[in-house]
């Protein structure tokens, strides 16, 4: 089954060709340089380049792939969540796509298709398994059940990980995206010294809060500021980057001993930061746990997982007709 698939839930607009788990085909059109400008994400202007971005992206994927619109079995798109602009796009695009050849629509959630992208990476992957998904909207502790059902046994009480590292990145002026520079800058430091809280929630024993830590360095950044003093850019983001990722692979494993997951999968953009994958290997090898990436380039916003996922959710009978709606929410074990 070729799927033919699309990403548009923030800044990328994605296309892609996929046969089951193999990628025939991957496009992803970036609109990070002109977001860099406003130091994050315009949803307006997202919307708009999304906009004029998608027939040409979408046939480029073809081409590569080496089909025509005739030559694809169904039409996959995310739709939930994100900015809800962005999603319409993608969504009427695909819905309109899918009417006029006359094939199926595969409505694909964000979450899933970011987990799915660890299904190409690694072959021999299968449900059952924990996954951590962090992005920049989302941070969750996932059981993935099976290809298509889930069950979230923790999530973040405000900010998501990725949020915490952009902001971070912004209060110290560095270039959007913040959390790649972040991390990247973060490496050159050879401690971490800044007293930052670790991160903590009372209560439910999977959940993360990383709002408290982001207010933390802001207040750091700005009395520092007023004291006519400087931060130490690179011990900063490796205090923040321990402190993230501390709270990340605690839960984990934790989650991982309590309901006897031998298997963890890592996903969402954040799965990308170096110091998580490499304490998260550490650790998982002390504890005789399998531990799964997905590759750099499937780690962030692509359509191939999407296609990857779609080729789940349609024996699972998740179509949808053109009444399908983008939704700017909704929790992963929706369905
Ligand atoms: O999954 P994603 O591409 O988009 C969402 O669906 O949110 O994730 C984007 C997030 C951003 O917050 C970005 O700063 C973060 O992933 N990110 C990283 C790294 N690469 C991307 N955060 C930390 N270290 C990285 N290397």
């Amino acid at each position: 089954m070729k799927i033919l698939s699309i990403e548009s839930s923030c800044d990328e607009t994605a296309a892609a060709v996929t046969e089951g788990r193999k990628v025939l085909s991957n496009i992803v059109a970036t609109q990070i340089a002109e977001h860099r400008i406003y130091g994050g994400v315009v949803p307006e202007i997202a919307s708009r380049r999304h906009t004029e971005a998608i027939s040409a992206v979408c046939a480029e994927a073809l081409e590569k792939a080496g089909l025509t619109y005739d030559g694809i079995d169904a039409v996959a798109v995310t739709f939930a969540p994100g900015l809800i602009g962005a999603l319409l796009v993608g969504v009427n695009f695909a819905k309109g796509l899918a009417l006029s050849l006359g094939k199926p629509l595969i409505p694909v959630h964000h979450l899933r298709s970011h987990i799915a992208a660890n299904y190409i990476t690694n072959p021999e992957l299968k449900p059952p398994f924990l996954c951590l998904l962090v992005s920049g909207g989302n941070t969750v502790i996932a059981e993935v059940k099976d290809y298509t059902k889930f069950s979230i046994i923790g999530g973040t009480r405000d900010d998501a990980a990725g949020e915490c590292f952009d902001k971070t990145a912004r209060a110290l002026g560095l270039e959007y995206p913040g959390g790649v520079t972040l991390d990247r800058i973060a490496t050159q430091a050879d401690r971490e010294k800044y007293p930052l809280p670790h991160p903590h929630v009372s209560g439910g024993e999977f959940d993360f809060s990383f709002s408290g830590l982001k207010t933390a360095v802001m207040n750091l950044v700005n009395n520092t500021a007023q004291k006519g003093g400087t931060v130490d850019v690179p011990v900063l983001c490796a205090t923040v980057r321990q402190r993230v990722c501390d709270m990340l692979i605690d839960n984990t494993l934790k989650a991982a001993l309590k309901y006897g997951y031998k298997t963890i999968a890592v996903a969402g953009g954040v799965s990308a930061n170096s110091e998580l994958r490499s304490r998260m290997s550490e650790e998982c090898g002390k504890l005789g746990i399998t531990l799964y990436y997905p590759e750099l380039k499937y780690c962030g916003d692509n359509a191939a997982m999407v296609g990857v996922q779609a080729y789940y959710e349609f024996p699972d009978g998740n179509t949808a007709d053109s009444s399908l709606n983008a939704a700017a929410t909704l929790p992963i074990d929706y369905r």
